[in-house]
């Protein structure tokens, strides 16, 4: 495999879920380095160099979200790893957590002791219990080998660490739902300010992570910050695992170093080795479900012409018009079979079902939106309905206590701005549209 991996080097590894055999391929060194030599303040510093930034979605430096942690005197302070990953199309935490456990918790161990944490959180997907088992067992043995525990390796520094799982609902991976759900409640997200870094869980400061933010930490004190950097391309640093699915040839969890171009990711021998049965490719949605969707030209090059790389900047160049996100990584890529229509309305369910209903354009758009879309999709539609899912999707954007409301407008408006002739040709088809599906031709042809 091509490029450097930083977090799934070693995830082949017979036996490398056991902490002997992690510990014996390097494993545990970042924490014995960072207890020995290095002060919390320094391990902070060495995550601000390496500019990492946070792998859960928004791309937030991680560094610069840790210098933010209030530090009261004599009040606890929390580390949350978010291990929730509900996005449709993202399944990367949980194959870094079935299969290299350690590697989170040597992450967390790192990540607790410079925030100044001793009691640190994962909280797990409710529907990952064998994962949180996994975990379960790799806390034991981390523990009895004195790495979790009071005075670990001697050091003076204690930590305990605790999984927990969550029920089962998407909204929970938002970090203040997440929080209530940590303390017992429904996890409905709180408003912010207070944000969670002074008032947090059960009103502490708390930083809220994601899995493999955490895990990077572990190569960052390794090798440094400074080295960290040097992978990428700008203010995109360091690795990305990438989950990619749909029609492609050879899906599956990739460690990339961002910068790779998305047309080498997506037809490069390395990684998903192009459209599977010889298709073309129609449309890719590049960060999880709530990205916007791009169309086929504007995959692999920007409506400027240049290459369209796997970067933060790279793929959201031109912004909502001819852009997309990053987001958490889960890059879903259609064929020309896929309908556009259908993939819209099956998103819209995903969140309408999902919101927690605490503010009206939320529970009232997400519902309206996927009635409308289950209307268009099944040849029921007429063509007003789409201007309405663009009025509908703008009452929702940005008049919400949390970002769901967003994820859910974002992916219905791009579809229509690049797909509208396929929701049009549902309206003039309604027959054929239920026998077949649209592809990439422009122009309705009989069946
Ligand atoms: C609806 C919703 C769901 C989210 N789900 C996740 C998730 O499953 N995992 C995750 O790490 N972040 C998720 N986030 C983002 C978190 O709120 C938070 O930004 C993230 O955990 C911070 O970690 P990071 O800075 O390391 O990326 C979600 C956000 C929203 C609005
Ligand atoms: S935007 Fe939706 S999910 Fe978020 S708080 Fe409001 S109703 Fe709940």
């Amino acid at each position: 495999m091509k490029g450097r991996k930083l977090l799934l080097e070693n995830i082949q590894v017979e036996g490398i879920r056991s902490f002997d055999v992690y510990k014996k391929h390097g494993g545990y060194k970042a924490v014995d380095k960072a207890l020995k030599k290095m002060s919390p303040e320094d391990v902070v510093e060495e995550v601000k160099k390496s500019g990492l930034r946070g792998r859960g979605g928004a791309g937030f430096p991680t560094g610069l979200k840790w210098s933010f942690l209030a530090k009261p005197e004599g009040v606890p302070r929390y580390l949350v790893c978010n291990a929730d990953e509900s996005e449709p199309g993202t399944f990367k935490d949980r194959y870094l957590m079935e299969y290299i456990p350690h590697l989170l918790i040597e992450g967390m161990i790192l990540s607790s002791y410079a925030l100044g944490a001793n009691t640190s959180f994962i909280y797990i997907r409710g529907e990952f219990m064998w994962i949180l088992h996994i975990l379960e067992k790799a806390i034991e043995e981390a523990k009895a080998k004195g790495y979790l525990g009071k005075n670990i390796q001697g050091s003076g520094y204690d930590l305990d660490l605790i999984v927990l799982p969550g029920g089962g609902a998407y909204i929970c991976g938002e970090e203040t739902a997440l929080i209530e759900s940590l303390e017992g409640k429904r996890g409905n997200p709180r408003i912010k300010p207070p944000f969670p870094a002074v008032k947090g869980l059960w009103d502490r400061p708390t930083v809220v992570n994601n899995v493999e933010s955490i895990a990077a930490v572990v190569p960052i004190v390794n090798e440094g910050g400074d080295e960290y950097a040097k992978i990428g391309i700008g203010r995109s640093t360091g690795t990305k695992l990438i989950s990619a699915c749909g029609n492609l040839a050879r899906p599956g969890v990739y460690e990339i170093e961002l910068g790779v171009s998305v047309e080498e990711f997506i037809y490069g021998d390395d990684y998903c080795q192009g459209i599977a049965n010889g298709k073309k490719i129609k449309a890719c949605v590049p960060g999880g479900s709530s990205v916007p969707i791009l169309p086929h030209y504007l995959i692999t090059k920007t409506a400027n012409g240049e290459d369209r790389l796997m970067t933060y900047e790279s793929l959201a160049e031109g912004g909502f018009e001819s852009g997309s996100m990053l987001g958490s990584g889960g890059f879903i890529v259609f064929d020309e079979d896929q309908c556009i229509v259908r993939n819209t309305w099956n998103f819209a369910r995903f969140y309408s079902h999902e919101s927690c209903g605490q503010c009206s354009p939320c529970r009232e758009g997400t519902g309206w939106m996927e009635k409308v879309l289950y209307r268009l999709e099944h040849g029921r539609g007429n063509l007003r309905d789409i201007d309405l899912l663009a009025q509908i999707n703008k009452k929702i954007e940005g008049n919400t206590i949390c970002p769901l409301g967003d994820a859910a407008a974002w992916p219905v408006a791009a579809a229509i701005r690049h797909f509208r002739d396929e929701f049009e040709w549902h309206v003039n088809e309604p027959e054929l549209s239920q026998k077949r599906n649209y592809g990439l031709l422009k122009e309705p042809v009989t069946a």
